[in-house]
């Protein structure tokens, strides 16, 4: 908690430094290099990309209010999407809702939404999903930018054949969240009078949970979507206009990935030590793997950069991936998340007849333990000589999250100018789309077939 009682993130990189890893690179010998951080940051702010630029006025937000009312009639909300138009609104439903929200009754949940995510076209979790919803006081946010994704696009089409058959009005069931101007989606709207939601023309998918992607479904559900985009502004000024390049956890931050990538650490563990942000290490797979994983350089060489990201839950992975991250390859830098302050606590009984060998157990409680269970991985990583870091929450609330996602965003972006890549485009995630909707039966220009029918010969 700071002076004026907010709750904001803490960093702690002591595991990154030689003072504490024996190998590796001193404080000051990596601050050596800080400048080329605060220029890439000064030329962020001065570009500004989508991401920062919905945070400097409140037009998304507005946007997303004006629907509250005709929102707050539905008792469930299916958001239909897929990659960055899902991940963040899933990301903000587990940490700000938590687990057993979508199980409450309507009362319990004071007439607030459910949100699902229909993202895959997995045929048996599509009824999962379908068999837990009420079609006549359910909405239906597709979000799409291009409104093309075939995912997207077959779950909307199922979903339309649904409502038509028990006659319910389509119109007044589905939300189109998707460019203001183009794609199948905008067209269908203007013709039939489908509610729409505008994504920023310059945001793209996994930077888009802070505009009307990820909003809409948040507010439905009752989180405090001024305080998230509050939490959120604040962060931009926080990490922009801080002075001193060694107090800044983002430029701190940025030399130690960028200088793990130099050194072939080619894989980024997120390690959260509380389930609510495992789906926020789904979130930034995604933002770290598509922004960061390239071909080509902004000059046209061939580099095939990027670190692959992995997520973990701490404390159940310790007791699956932490012997390799101790003493398989040296190839990991690892991110813990701590939560200092838990919404429920579960207390350790204490008995007269415990075993003496569980004797520290007694009366301690769940949140102590998941902590030192953190502290003792760190230290383990630590004297091996593993480089490992802990973001810091006092508590997960609208205002932390807006904090995290920023963070996450702006190193994202002043990693991408560290490598010389360009971090909003995805060309390798447009082939695929390409060569699908090929299989699928689809005329496809400028697709070589050739790669396709190659593919085909492996078939065993
Ligand atoms: O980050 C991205 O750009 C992608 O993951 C997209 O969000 C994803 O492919 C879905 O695209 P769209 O929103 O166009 O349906």
């Amino acid at each position: 908690m700071n002076t004026r009682g907010e709750h904001v993130l803490k960093f702690d990189f002591s595991n990154c430094f030689k003072e504490n890893l024996g190998t590796g690179f001193t404080v000051s010998e990596l601050l050596t290099d800080a400048s080329t951080v605060t220029h890439s940051l000064n030329y962020i702010e001065e570009s500004v990309p989508g991401f920062l630029r919905i945070l400097k006025t409140d037009e998304s937000l507005n946007e997303v209010k004006s629907l509250e009312k005709w929102v707050q009639k539905f008792d469930s909300i299916v958001v239909i999407g897929i990659g960055g138009s899902a991940l963040g609104n899933r990301a903000l439903h587990s940490a700000l809702k938590g687990f057993s929200w979508n199980d409450l009754s309507n009362n319990q949940r004071e007439g607030k939404a459910r949100v699902l995510v229909l993202d895959n076209v997995d045929p048996e979790s599509f009824k999962v999903i379908i068999d837990k919803i009420n079609f006549k006081n359910t909405l239906f946010n597709v979000i799409s930018k291009s409104g093309t994704t075939v995912e997207t696009m077959a779950n909307y089409l199922v979903i339309r054949q649904l409502l038509e058959n028990q006659g319910i009005p389509p119109k007044e069931h589905f939300l189109f969240t998707t460019d203001s101007k183009k794609g199948v989606l905008r067209e269908i709207a203007d013709k039939e009078g489908i509610r729409t939601l505008n994504i920023p023309h310059d945001v793209g998918g996994r930077f888009s949970v802070l505009t009307q992607v990820g909003l809409l479904s948040a507010m439905a559900e009752g989180i405090n979507i001024e305080d998230l985009y509050e939490g959120a502004k604040k962060a931009v000024r926080k990490y922009i206009n801080c002075e001193k390049p060694e107090e800044n956890p983002l430029v701190v931050a940025a030399l130690i990935f960028h200088k793990s990538i130099k050194q072939n650490k080619n894989i980024s563990v997120m390690m959260p030590y509380s389930k609510r942000l495992y789906d926020f290490a789904d979130w930034y797979r995604q933002l770290w793997a598509e922004s960061l994983g390239k071909r080509y350089d902004l000059d046209g060489r061939e580099v095939n950069i990027g670190q692959t990201p992995v997520k973990a839950l701490g404390a159940i992975d310790q007791h699956s991936q932490i012997q390799l991250y101790n003493e398989g390859p040296n190839d990991k830098i690892i991110t813990f998340i701590k939560v200092n302050e838990f919404s429920n606590e579960i207390k350790l009984p204490v008995y007269e007849n415990i075993p003496d060998e569980l004797q520290y157990l007694s009366g301690n409680d769940f949140s102590n333990l998941i902590i030192r269970e953190l502290e003792g991985t760190a230290a383990a990583l630590t004297n091996n000589g593993v480089q490992n870091m802990t973001v810091i929450f006092d508590k997960i609330n609208e205002s932390s999250i807006g904090d995290l996602i920023v963070f996450y965003e702006l190193l994202t972006a002043v990693m991408g100018k560290l490598l010389n890549i360009d971090p909003y485009n995805q060309p390798g995630v447009e082939l695929g789309k390409k060569i699908t909707r090929l299989l699928m039966g689809k005329e496809e220009e400028d697709i070589n077939e050739k790669i396709v029918k190659a593919k085909r010969r492996y078939l065993l």
